[in-house]
């Protein structure tokens, strides 16, 4: 491919997830404001960008003619999406191409395009000509009557999905309903959550700091911006023609730990964040993370809940009526896979954001898994020395033998699973 005289690529911005309240001035703007600035992550789109590029152009050319750019974030992708996008600039003025090479994901991708972005209105399309591209004008007719974010929906009089299979719809309705439960005040205001198809306002996100996990950067656009009026358009959304979709299960447990961080740090739930924020700053005073160590334990709290919890449905005799033993080991093990996610999501976030890659949080996983273990050891341990040694009543002895345990826990988990200098 020849790409002699093609136009630099975008220099990758770096530090906070944040847009500016006013766009970055780049030279050769003229001054002009620009209306709308649309982002497309691609991601191994080789077969698509071309066809995406012209179609987008020909349609924003007729509508909003001068007034918009678009912006290719790619993620360094093998087939060399960028280069072939980068192609196109010479033909394409409005385009720009953005070649990510360390950091990866569709959210941080969106959010990396949006600020160099020039324009008022912020957009992101799907590279793969799934989104269909004529939505676009409706989209935009929505903010310039006043919306803060308008969303194309599958599920408002004329959406819908062209032929997903039986599962993937349940799957997906399945996720939206369980996003219901844990942040209704995000997921309840719009009908798609899981959109990757909308525009917003650049006043209702500037200033925020967003810190997406995985794909679904629209909860966090309505979790952390300040968006008043929501709109929605409804869409078809296409079959894939050329490559292939990146989504695999993993997106779904990147989903449900976006869903526990957003709830985490928003609204009620926040505020606590923030006060425990503070104690952070008392505890470097005295060498030991106190409000890590109070996450920590009532994290412990949550999983003595979801162990006494599953043992009843499993091990009553007006329930299951399993064997005790074997209802205890499945109990305990879902205790402990309740907490790994939580102290993941909460009591250590600061620290697994910085280890994102799956590899990673699988061993801590394993990892608090064998602590939590010896954990168990040592706590039976302690419960007989106690209670044969110094106070012969077994259930303050069990106490003190819980909080050892419990030290002991957080502790090594602090040094193995989710150790602050573990960065590579
Ligand atoms: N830069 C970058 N980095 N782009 C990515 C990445 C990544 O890690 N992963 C995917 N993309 C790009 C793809 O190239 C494509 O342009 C777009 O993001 C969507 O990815 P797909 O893999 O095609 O996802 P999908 O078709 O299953 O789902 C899409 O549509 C849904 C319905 O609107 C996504 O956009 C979902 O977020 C959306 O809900
Ligand atoms: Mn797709």
């Amino acid at each position: 491919m020849t790409h002699s005289q093609t136009n630099s690529l975008l220099s990758v911005p770096t530090g906070k997830l944040q847009i500016s309240e006013l766009p970055p001035k780049i030279a050769d703007t003229n001054g002009e404001a620009m209306l709308l600035s649309l982002v497309i992550p691609t991601y191994k789109e080789h077969d698509n960008i071309k066809n995406v590029v012209k179609v987008l152009s020909q349609l924003l050319d007729e509508s909003i003619p001068g007034q918009y750019e678009l912006i290719v974030v790619d993620d360094d992708s093998p087939d060399r999406t960028w280069e072939v996008a980068q192609s196109l600039t010479e033909k394409y003025p409005q385009l720009q191409v953005m070649r990510r090479q360390q950091e990866r994901g569709l959210s941080s991708a969106v959010i990396r395009g949006w600020q160099v972005a020039r324009g008022s209105i912020l957009g992101v399309i799907d590279g793969d000509l799934q989104h269909p591209p004529e939505v676009l004008t409706q989209l935009l007719a929505e903010i310039e009557q006043g919306a803060d974010l308008a969303v194309g929906s599958r599920h408002v009089e004329g959406g819908g999905v062209s032929s997903w299979s039986i599962i993937r719809r349940l799957l997906s309705r399945g996720a939206q309903v369980l996003g219901l439960i844990i942040l209704p005040g995000v997921l309840g205001r719009v009908s798609d959550p899981m959109s990757g198809y909308f525009m917003v306002r650049r006043n209702a996100i500037a200033g925020a700091t967003l810190n997406p996990v995985g794909y679904k950067i629209l909860l966090e656009v309505i979790g952390r911006g300040r968006v008043c009026e929501i709109a929605e358009v409804g869409y078809v959304f296409c079959e894939r023609k050329e490559g292939e979709s990146k989504v695999t299960w993993k997106q779904y447990v990147d989903y449900l730990r976006h869903l526990l961080r957003l709830r985490l740090s928003t609204g009620r739930l926040g505020r606590v964040s923030q006060a425990t924020g503070k104690l952070e700053k008392l505890s470097q005073n005295i060498g030991f993370p106190i409000g890590r160590f109070l996450r920590f334990g009532l994290v412990g709290l949550s999983g003595v809940f979801v162990d006494m919890t599953i043992l009843y449905l499993l091990s009553d005799p007006t329930t299951l009526a399993l064997p005790l033993t074997r209802s205890k080991i499945i109990a305990g093990e879902i205790a402990i896979f309740n907490n790994f996610l939580w102290n993941d999501a909460w009591t250590f976030a600061d620290v697994s954001m910085k280890q994102q890659e799956w590899r990673q949080r699988l061993k801590r996983f394993l990892k608090f898994n064998l602590i939590c273990l010896a954990g168990l050891i040592l706590n039976v341990l302690i419960l007989n020395l106690v209670f044969n040694f110094l106070i012969p009543n077994r259930y303050i002895a069990n106490l003190i033998a819980i909080a050892i345990a419990t030290i002991w826990n957080f502790w090594v988990n602090l040094k193995l699973s989710w150790r602050v200098t573990d960065v590579k």
